[in-house]
């Protein structure tokens, strides 16, 4: 957690009073024994990506962009291929930038430890959430700063493992930053600001949305295997992604936590299912969920998402409170209403993923290294304590949750193309069991 993030928990929790402190349940401080790490301002920053699709091209760019003597000097990917498209697209767009010689290339499950054992200085995670927890432990082993795309893990004890880690990583001194880009974006840290500061007054409810159409879909060549195919459509298969809520529409319940000032819910009830997306190449996720988070002292999160082709499209969040209200469409309308008057965000729109590595580098630069570790961590739980709730048809606790032992993603020492890991078959509530 920042500085600006804790001081609006902080905020919110002066600002609601003793009666919320004492029944919320506040995030866990992590200990803050930390070595600096300086850098000088001199020294070239070396980038290593590992995970080299799209969200990962993009990060290494802005990495690149994001201070002037930063390169990247490494690749992992599974596929060879996909390390090809990305440096093509990095060559053309950053070229000076782009050092990768072919011995920093590195093909398969285990390429992530290759590339952490060269001298790269900072990573970025890209690659599908069911590694990120093994990623997480190695690159803080290996004493690298953390690039990590959300969400941080698909099932509860790869969140357990994340925090621990992010202990690891705070007590190291290493930068620890995830891609919660919202965080990130101008309009949203002056409108969350105020909802934190209390312009419409005690929040009593918040609605928010993650409502698509349907995502890409990878037809198979002649010489992929079935497990190829799968591994190239992992966003499918809940074993790689933990789901859509947990992949995507965490974006949303990371919006709401934010404006609730990270205090996490007491419990979670949720339905889902899939309707629309049902054919076998779609593997077992769902297409639908709708969930209620009851946070302390009767305020509710309500949070609905599809992807589903052909259906209205809505992602944002509507957040009411005694005094006003805040509504934000996340790609236009930021608007604040209190007592009849309208305040409405103007300005210049910033790219939320650029200022993401500009804070990052600066915070390495500056010897004090950017830290979300616990905040990632229980923004993607939320979304996986969504899920469960909502495979289950169980009203789930806070505890409950966290201290779940469903395994959905092995330990990545496990994963390598022999395994055969089972495919859970489709969730159906009230009779998949809350493990
Ligand atoms: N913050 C955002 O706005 C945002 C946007 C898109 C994606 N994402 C996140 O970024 C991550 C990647 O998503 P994407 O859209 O780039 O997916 P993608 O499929 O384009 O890229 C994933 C890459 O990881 C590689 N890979 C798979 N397993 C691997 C392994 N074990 N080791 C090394 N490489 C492996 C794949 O071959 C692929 O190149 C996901 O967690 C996703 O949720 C975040």
């Amino acid at each position: 957690m920042n500085n600006e993030q804790y001081n609006s928990r902080r905020d919110f929790v002066k600002k609601t009073g003793a009666a919320v402190l004492a029944s919320s349940i506040v995030l866990p401080n992590i200990s803050t024994g930390k070595e600096k790490i300086q850098v000088g301002n001199s020294d070239t920053l070396k980038v290593g990506l590992i995970g080299c699709g799209g969200r990962g091209t993009g990060a290494a760019l802005q990495a690149t962009k994001a201070d002037p003597n930063v390169h990247l000097t490494a690749m992992a990917d599974l596929f060879g291929d996909q390390i090809i498209a990305s440096l093509n697209n990095l060559k053309q767009e950053n070229p000076t930038k782009i050092q990768v010689s072919p011995d920093n290339q590195f093909v398969g499950f285990d390429a992530f430890q290759k590339l952490l054992a060269t001298d790269v200085d900072v990573v970025i995670l890209a690659t599908p959430p069911s590694f990120r927890p093994g990623h997480l432990e190695a690159a803080v082993d290996a004493g690298k700063h953390i690039f990590s795309e959300k969400p941080v893990a698909v099932d509860a004890p790869g969140i357990r493992k994340v925090l621990e880690v992010a202990k690891k990583a705070k007590s190291k001194g290493l930068a620890l930053m995830s891609g919660f880009c919202w965080r990130f974006e101008t309009r949203k840290r002056d409108t969350f600001k105020r909802v934190l500061d209390g312009k419409i007054g005690d929040v009593t409810s918040v609605y928010n949305t993650y409502n698509t159409g349907g995502l890409w879909y990878k037809e198979p060549k002649a010489n992929w295997s079935p497990k190829e195919t799968m591994y190239r459509n992992w966003i499918y298969y809940n074993w790689l992604s933990g789901d859509h809520i947990v992949e995507q529409a965490v974006h949303s319940i990371d919006m709401m936590s934010w404006a609730l000032g990270d205090i996490h819910p007491v419990q979670v009830t949720a339905t889902g299912g899939r309707q629309s997306r049902v054919q076998e190449q779609y593997g077992n996720v769902y297409d639908h969920f709708s969930i209620i988070y009851e946070y302390p002292n009767g305020v509710n999160g309500y949070h609905i998402s599809r992807q589903q082709q052909g259906c209205s499209r809505d992602y944002g969040i509507d957040i009411m409170g005694t005094k006003g209200r805040c509504e934000v469409d996340v790609s236009s309308l930021h608007r604040i209403t209190r007592k009849g008057k309208v305040w409405n965000w103007e300005g210049e729109k910033n790219n939320m993923y650029q200022t993401e590595h500009d804070e990052l580098f600066a915070s390495i630069r500056a010897g004090e290294p950017f830290f979300d570790g616990q905040q990632m961590a229980y923004s993607t739980m939320l979304a996986v304590w969504g899920r469960m709730a909502a495979y289950t048809g169980q009203t789930i606790k806070f505890d409950e949750a966290l201290n779940s032992n469903e395994i959905l993603s092995p330990d990545i020492s496990k994963v390598n193309w022999d395994l055969d890991w089972p495919l859970k078959e489709v969730a159906k509530p009230g009779i998949t069991k809350f493990v």
